[in-house]
């Protein structure tokens, strides 16, 4: 039952001969190890559902990387888009759009008492921790998980990567969770750390969002300021993000992905005293106020604020995880849902860990060859009706019954696929 992936090999190979990966974005790289049933290309989407440059359809979890949260190709969204177009992409001054979208952000996120736009997570990131610097006057940062590829948090991979050696002296990283990590270090370094920049949550087991209020605690009583990094979480876990979710009250935080379904915007938001430094020194580039993501945004947030978006991603992931947990009951599988509604997994738990990477690698192989595109964690949209989680349930049950057989079958020869 191989799929034939004669096209896409063919596109791929030219792709790599002239785009070093083949492609931009790490996560979008083909795995060798799924390269029997992955889908090297997306040529279209179109709500929950994703169609390759082999014409085939898969039920998609993986959303984007998490900026789809409506659906793909949503009308209200994209018409918004379309009409903005008319008007104009870019202009010589400010657009009359940045305070309409300011308001509404304002209105929805705990703590934006002030807000300011950009174009990736990493640059409300790099931003947020430029504000911290220049408020504290302070050089040390420390960062707890993936905040994107810039120099200030890359330093792990150092000199490897062209990330100068000498930022190892000015960032300390804390893995995410580990507080007595983060207390050491703050102990530590405390008169020359000017914030510490966490996500909230990190897609696993841990739910109970206790770290990173933990966090808030200590820096608070450290006088360091706290920059949640909502750019996964933001939109999507609350309309206010985790800051809302978990009701921490971060100084500044960081928002991206789930903020205009798909379109390139992010935003960075936080208190008065510490936004308002940005009167006083330069944060500029071109396009932070290009107007169709601003419009696109507009369209989300005011779709999340008038339609119960949040209410049925958690209701759709909770109907997925309770599938999973009867789907391993019935197949005889030691394993469980885990992780929070929109952005569960199902967790492999023998006591033979190896085991449980290869009847995971097994399994998503096989979800693949089923038409449901997802890896590790299942991200829902507003998109994804009963319907299709029922039916995506179906598929995973049967996927799963062969990840068991071919486990059975292939274990001499099965790789781990993690990257
Ligand atoms: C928590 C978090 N922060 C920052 C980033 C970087 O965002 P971007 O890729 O838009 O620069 C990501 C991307 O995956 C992320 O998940």
């Amino acid at each position: 039952m191989k799929v034939t992936m004669n096209r896409s090999d063919a596109h791929f190979e030219e792709a790599l001969k002239l785009i070093p990966w083949g492609t931009q974005t790490n996560a979008k790289r083909p795995y060798a190890a799924f390269n029997e049933t992955m889908p090297k290309y997306i040529v279209r989407g179109k709500g929950c559902r994703i169609w390759d440059l082999e014409g085939k359809e898969y039920i998609d979890f993986r959303l984007a990387l998490g900026p789809i949260t409506l659906g793909y190709c949503y009308d209200e969204v994209d018409n918004a888009v379309r009409a903005q177009l008319e008007k104009g992409v870019l202009f010589s001054m400010a657009s009359p759009i940045e305070l309409e979208l300011a308001k509404l952000i304002h209105e929805v996120v705990p703590n934006a008492e002030m807000v300011r736009f950009m174009k990736t997570g990493e640059d409300a990131n790099l931003s947020n921790i430029r504000l911290a610097r220049a408020h504290t006057k302070r050089d040390m940062i420390l960062t707890s998980g993936y905040h994107g590829y810039p120099d200030w948090f890359a330093v792990e991979e150092s000199p490897n990567n062209g990330v100068p050696e000498i930022l190892k002296d000015y960032v300390k990283v804390i893995p995410w969770g580990k507080l007595e990590v983060a207390e050491k270090l703050i102990r530590q370094y405390n008169e020359r750390i000017a914030c510490v920049i966490s996500i909230p949550y990190d897609m696993n087991e841990d739910v109970s969002g206790s770290y990173i209020k933990q966090l808030r605690k200590l820096t608070k009583e450290y006088g360091i300021l706290l920059v949640l990094d909502e750019v996964w979480t933001g939109f999507r876990l609350a309309l206010g993000g985790a800051q809302e979710y978990f009701g921490v009250d971060p100084d500044l935080a960081s928002y991206a992905k789930a903020m205009a379904n798909g379109y390139p915007i992010s935003t960075y938001v936080g208190k008065r005293k510490y936004m308002s430094e940005l009167n006083h020194f330069r944060m500029t580039t071109t396009y932070a106020g290009e107007t169709l993501s601003m419009a696109a945004a507009i369209a989300t947030i005011s779709i999340m604020k008038r339609e119960p978006v949040h209410k049925h991603l958690w209701a759709m992931g909770e109907r997925l995880m309770q599938g999973f947990n009867q789907i391993a009951k019935d197949l005889g599988v030691e394993g469980y849902a885990a992780g929070l509604p929109p952005s569960s997994f199902l967790k492999f738990n023998t006591p033979d860990t190896v085991y449980n990477q290869r009847l995971e690698y097994l399994w998503f192989r096989e979800l693949f060859r089923e038409g449901v595109f997802v890896i590790l964690r299942w991200f829902i949209s507003y998109s994804h009706k009963q319907n299709d989680i029922d039916i995506t349930l179906e598929k995973a049950k049967r996927a799963l019954q062969r990840a068991l057989e071919a486990e059975q079958k292939e274990r001499q020869s099965i790789k781990p696929f993690y990257w």
